[in-house]
């Protein structure tokens, strides 16, 4: 049976207020909370847009969904939470070999990819789901073996609240499962946007507080930190997967008639004629810690058997 709870945040004092469109190259909104919700991620086009160009022209020995799974090594006994989950594509995609006895609690702040995760798993009663904000995680202490937060965290505008937060709902010897970019993560395509708009910054803050750059110290809280990059990268041959990419990025929101567009279109659209096709590099990873078990002696100094 699928059970949906709701669960309504109440820290709303780190939203800020902003208007429907940016001027262009001016807002970095990686961690504006009420244009994540409202407006980037209120459904799940804009991310769909992006992993439509990572999955049809991607080259490495793995896609991304079954490498990250194969990286889990979940077990049939365990109890699993997903935060910043998106549209729940991890579980689609890797669905067939999710054992039965698992159980996974599927969560996003946004309730259009909440439903949408929903919609797409429901009948399956390995799955629940809950909107929630990782800030605020409405589960008690040491509930799950394996928590995952896959791209999500440079959003928090608090890194370490939303730190201490999952390691608070980890079990001792649980496992965090974060994934992050680093800092050349797509960068011939941020520069190619940067070519037909000189405002926009290909060097932009795109990792926030939480890239592969800074991971291990910022979760060291928790414990020893494990950095493990994908192997892939784009051969681009297409056109408008490129600009659609383009456009769904917080720091083009609102370019949609701009003569920018037009620019990179006519840009992309040379390049891949003069040189069959564009090589972007991928530079993103899986971090992995695993939350201490306490072995403080019992009181009279024994350790247990
Ligand atoms: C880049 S998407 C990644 C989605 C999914 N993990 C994936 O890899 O396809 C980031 C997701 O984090 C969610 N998010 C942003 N801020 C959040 C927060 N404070 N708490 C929980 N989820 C958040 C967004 O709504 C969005 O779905």
């Amino acid at each position: 049976m699928v059970a949906v709870l709701v669960h309504t945040s109440e820290r709303r004092s780190h939203l800020r207020t902003v208007g429907e469109r940016s001027t262009l190259g001016t807002m970095p909104r990686i961690d504006d909370q009420r244009y994540l919700s409202h407006h980037q991620y209120r459904t799940p086009e804009r991310l769909a847009a992006r992993a439509a160009l990572h999955a049809r022209f991607g080259i490495g020995p793995q896609g991304w969904w079954s490498w990250v799974f194969d990286q889990l090594e979940l077990r049939p006994d365990q109890h699993v939470l997903e935060v910043g989950a998106g549209s729940g594509s991890l579980w689609r995609a890797n669905r067939k070999q999710v054992p039965e006895g698992l159980t996974v609690v599927v969560t996003d702040v946004s309730p259009g990819m909440v439903d949408e995760a929903c919609t797409t798993l429901a009948g399956d009663a390995r799955f629940d789901f809950a909107t929630l904000d990782v800030a605020a995680i409405p589960f008690t202490d040491a509930t799950f073996d394996a928590v995952i937060a896959n791209h999500m965290l440079y959003h928090a505008p608090n890194v370490a609240e939303a730190v201490n937060e999952l390691a608070r709902v980890l079990r001792p010897g649980g496992q965090l499962f974060a994934a992050t970019n680093g800092e050349n993560h797509l960068r011939e395509l941020h520069e190619l946007i940067h070519i037909a708009e000189p405002r926009y910054s290909p060097e932009a803050v795109r990792n926030g507080a939480f890239s592969l750059e800074n991971a291990v110290d910022v979760l060291k809280s928790i414990g020893p930190a494990q950095v493990r990059p994908f192997d892939n990268r784009l051969w681009v041959t297409e056109t408008e997967p490129l600009v659609n990419y383009a456009l769904s990025l917080w720091d083009t929101e609102g370019w949609t008639d701009a003569p920018a567009v037009d620019a990179m279109r006519a840009l992309v659209e040379e390049r891949i004629r003069t040189d069959a096709g564009i090589r972007i590099t991928k530079d993103t990873g899986l971090v992995v810690v695993m939350k201490a078990v306490d072995c403080a002696p019992s009181p009279t100094g024994t350790m247990p058997s």
